[in-house]
């Protein structure tokens, strides 16, 4: 196959929602249809539930389930389907939205009985930032759910984003007979329990009085005045608005039903962009140059103590990889070649010879990478789109076993590089603080320093509010600022200035008093 339709086939995308809408179910369906499982259940749902906040194994066992389903990947009509897969828990935010730097679109699961959740508005946000692509389906129409409309406006208002309906349900819970799907003309009649696809019918023309046969009377001039009443509202669908980001095609049905989701994965293999164009900060990097770069948005320690590897997960952004070449890895200005990179299929790793634009790419890791890290054929370049987001929560991390501080400053540094929270040193007093966006990390930490570095620590409280970047164009001022916040400033991992603010008063007196000074809640800017 030619380089170029190597890419064309390829989707590479992320399906997230408000935990318990049907992410898991949806993955599932869809996995069946690609032949990637055989059985229902065989992906396991990696949500953590809130009860398990102190039980650990409960944590590994989350992290065992989110390596083998990280990427799920499997062809289908042709085309190469990768997902990829993001933790339910909100605590893990910030690993969800590192994975969505890596998608070329993203399927959003909203349940219909209550609409556009906390998380879910949290996640556009970040699909905002990027433009990236957004399908919208519209799940457990098998039972009552709210009106369509009502959904359609909540969703454009409070995911701020255009919507155009290209399936439309025929009522909701026990009086739900279907869907009518818009964009292939086709009525599709839902049998409670029946697992069994059945085709579509095709009504090219609603009117049609046949319809009546199969839906009824009232259900069919419901329908047709829904439909008047849609094609009234909603302009035409514009499939470049989509791409850009600024329509979302909304499809309706049932996951666990396996109800709606054959169309949806049509619908979504013909309008769902294939990898384009990666944004670094010296140019912009287009999937079909020839030569090979990527970046890591992803990194995963080890389940087993006793090898320390890691698994770092390189998105493909342009060019052919090829396994045993040598790769510049950019950071460290080092060419490095990989013997055993392994791609995933559902619960599968193999290794593989080659990857292609859009694939996720496993390569095993003694500590070499760093999650933003990039890898090309000689060319540096810095991918841009993975910062890191101020954190919520603060902690002073000390040493709990003196005898063990050196297992405990290289178990912080490999944790800090894998994503799993973020070090800033105080400048004041040199003490560590780690910063989080949820309770569970600061868990997760101190159970993986002991079994894993054998390192123990404590923690200590510290009053925070924010911890934002600071820069600003006039030295004089920033000096003064850092002079004057002394006991405030620190430094994160890279070395970069922080304030942290101790109310959101604090904050505020720190950007009136200091004009010249940008604040930034993010690291990268
Ligand atoms: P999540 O990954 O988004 O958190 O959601 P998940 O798929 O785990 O689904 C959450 C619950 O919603 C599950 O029930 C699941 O069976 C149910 N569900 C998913 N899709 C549909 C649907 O189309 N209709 C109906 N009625 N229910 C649906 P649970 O009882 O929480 O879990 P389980 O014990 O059944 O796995």
């Amino acid at each position: 196959m030619k380089f170029e339709d190597e890419i064309k086939r390829r989707r590479t995308f992320a399906i997230i929602s408000h935990p318990d809408a049907g992410k898991t179910t949806l993955t599932e369906k869809l996995l069946l249809f690609g032949g990637a499982i055989h059985v229902a259940g065989a992906v396991k749902s990696n949500k953590i539930k809130k009860t398990a906040t102190s039980d650990f194994m409960e944590i590994e066992k989350q992290r065992g389930i989110s390596v083998a389903t990280s990427v799920m990947g499997f062809d289908y009509d042709g085309y190469k389907v990768n997902i990829l897969d993001t933790p339910g828990h909100e605590d893990f935010a910030e690993d969800t939205y590192r994975t969505l730097t890596a998608v070329d679109s993203v399927i959003i699961v909203i349940d219909a009985a209550k609409g556009v959740e906390t998380q879910t508005r949290k996640l556009m946000e970040v699909c905002r930032m990027r433009n990236t692509p957004v399908i919208v389906f519209i799940n457990k129409l098998d039972r009552p759910g709210r009106d369509p409309f009502d959904l359609l406006d909540e969703i454009e208002k409070e995911l701020k984003i255009g919507v155009r309906p290209l399936a439309w349900p025929m009522g909701s819970g026990t009086d739900f007979k279907g869907v009518y799907n818009i964009y292939e003309q086709s009525l599709y009649l839902f049998t409670p329990g029946k697992q069994k696809l059945e085709d579509g019918i095709e009504f090219r023309d609603i009117n049609d009085p046949e319809l009546i046969q199969h839906i009824g009377d009232r259900a069919a001039s419901t329908l047709r005045e829904e439909l008047e009443i849609i094609e009234g509202v909603y302009p035409e669908f514009d499939h470049n608005a989509y791409l850009a980001g600024q329509l979302a095609p909304v499809f309706f049905g049932s996951a666990l039903n396996n109800f709606g989701v054959r169309e949806l994965l049509h619908a979504f293999l013909k309008l769902a962009p294939w990898p384009g164009k990666s944004v670094t900060a010296e140019r912009t990097v287009d999937s079909f140059e020839t030569t090979f770069s990527g970046f890591v948005f992803k990194i995963h320690a080890n389940m087993d103590p006793n090898h320390r590897n890691r698994l770092a997960f390189v998105k493909v952004c342009s060019g052919h990889f090829e396994r045993n070449t040598n790769y510049l890895h950019v950071r460290l200005g080092r060419q490095m070649k990989f013997s055993s990179p392994t791609a995933f299929m559902a619960d599968k790793k193999s290794i593989i010879d080659e990857a292609f634009p859009g694939d996720i790419i496993g390569i095993t890791d003694s500590g070499n990478f760093k999650i933003g890290d990039s890898l090309s054929e000689g060319e540096i370049l810095n991918f841009k789109g993975l910062p890191s987001f101020s954190p919520e929560l603060f902690r002073y991390i000390e040493n709990a076993d003196p005898m063990k501080s050196k297992q405990l400053a290289k178990g912080i540094e490999q944790l800090m590089d894998e994503g799993v929270a973020q070090l800033f040193v105080n400048q004041f007093n040199g003490r560590k603080i780690i910063g989080t966006v949820g309770s569970l990390q600061f868990e997760v930490i101190q159970y993986r320093l002991l079994h894993e570095y054998g390192a123990s620590c404590r923690y200590e409280p510290i009053n925070l509010y924010k911890a934002c970047w600071i820069r600003s164009n006039d030295k004089k001022e920033l000096d003064e600022f850092k002079k004057r916040k002394s006991q405030y400033m620190a430094k994160d991992k890279s070395g970069r200035d922080v304030f942290l603010a101790e109310s959101s008063y604090m904050l505020q007196m720190a950007q009136e008093g200091f004009p010249k000074i940008e604040f930034f809640f993010t690291s990268e800017f």
